[in-house]
């Protein structure tokens, strides 16, 4: 089958090429999905998408009129398709539910451990030969209580990787695991209190109308002082603007972001030949306690190998017409 693949990156094409093993005729594009690039799917009876292409409405439609049947996700996430149209225009989804949770609880870790110990300035001072300690103090992260909003897979493993720090541990999610009670001493409780009563706060709840938003200015100001705020699961959890009033009067500490809510034609790409016209980014990157990675806490080997592996099942399943358990369903 003839699958056109879309905005595949260098540090994704070798894992899908050894997992395909030459079954599907894979059509590799840089190039996003849009409205504008679709008409590259012509003559494919499938495509693969990662989190930044669009399949809303108009492009579902033109991919239809070409006859495409399939989209297979190298993602979890599935906001990015308008699954209702898909499903009345006969397109199946299927995506990667889990490919490693470590990755982003591990990548979680480094942005605390980071900023706490102002390893980004550091790193850059010895560069320059300049070995002061002044203003690279941080603190024992042993004893501090640290609230995790969502304890699902991701959620839970940083529960274990902070209990190993000896962090007291916070935590919310709708549903409670006994077993994070019981051997991390976690403690369930509501939203605000986790994030009112923690010394770092870590979002991993996904995006939903309920949670859009819930980190904004009344959250911030009822934040400890100096608090620590880590967001690597979606950028619009969190009210970016108040924020940004958060870090200038130093209610907020640290901020550490691995997702934007304005990360779409951004993240992943190299703008550094243009003038970025995004003055909300553009203001993070003034604060020395800010530190800000594109959208990387899923990479790793592991993970990409995983999410290959799935997708090229997904599409095997499909061409042969069965069930791969992985599919989207509209509810
Ligand atoms: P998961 O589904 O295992 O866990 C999510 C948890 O949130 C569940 O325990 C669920 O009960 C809870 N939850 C959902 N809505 C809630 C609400 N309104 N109130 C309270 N709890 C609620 O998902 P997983 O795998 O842990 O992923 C978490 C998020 O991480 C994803 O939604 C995704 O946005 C993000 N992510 C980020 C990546 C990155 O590279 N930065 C990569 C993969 C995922």
């Amino acid at each position: 089958m003839k699958v056109t693949v879309f905005s595949t990156h260098k540090f994704d094409r070798p894992s899908l090429e050894d997992a395909n093993q030459g079954r599907h005729a894979m059509n590799y594009l840089e190039v996003r999905l849009t409205e504008d690039t679709v008409a590259l799917a012509k003559g494919s009876g499938a495509i693969a998408l990662f989190t930044m292409d669009d399949a809303s409405a108009p492009v579902l439609e033109a991919l239809h009129s070409f006859g495409v049947k399939y989209i297979a996700l190298r993602s979890a996430g599935f906001n990015h398709v308008d699954l209702k149209k898909a499903k009345a225009l006969g397109i199946k989804v299927a995506r990667v539910p889990a490919y490693s949770p470590y990755a982003v609880a591990e990548h979680t870790m480094a942005l605390i451990l980071a900023l706490n110990r102002k390893i980004h300035r550091a790193h850059n001072r010895v560069r320059e030969m300049n070995f002061s300690l002044n203003g690279l103090t941080g603190f024992d992260l042993h004893g501090k209580t640290a609230g995790v909003v969502g304890s699902g897979k991701i959620g839970a493993i940083l529960i274990k990787i902070l209990h190993g720090f000896g962090c007291d541990i916070l935590a919310y999610d709708r549903y409670e695991d006994p077993e994070l009670v019981q051997k991390y001493g976690v403690r369930f409780t509501d939203c605000d209190t986790v994030c009112t009563h923690s010394d770092i706060v870590s979002l991993h709840v996904p995006l939903t109308p309920d949670t859009r938003h819930m980190i904004d200015a009344g959250m911030i100001g009822r934040m400890k002082k100096g608090a620590m705020l880590i967001n690597t699961s979606r950028g619009g959890l969190v009210d970016t603007k108040a924020v940004i009033e958060g870090l200038k009067t130093g209610q907020i500490g640290y901020f550490g972001m691995d997702v934007y809510e304005e990360e779409d034609g951004l993240f992943f790409e190299d703008h550094s030949d243009t003038i970025v016209q995004d003055d909300i980014i553009s203001r993070l990157m003034t604060f020395n306690n800010v530190l800000i990675t594109s959208h990387q806490a899923f990479l790793t080997h592991t993970a990409l190998k995983n999410i290959a592996e799935t997708t090229l099942y997904n599409l095997d399943c499909f061409e042969t017409g069965k069930v791969s358990g992985n599919e989207v369903l509209v509810e």
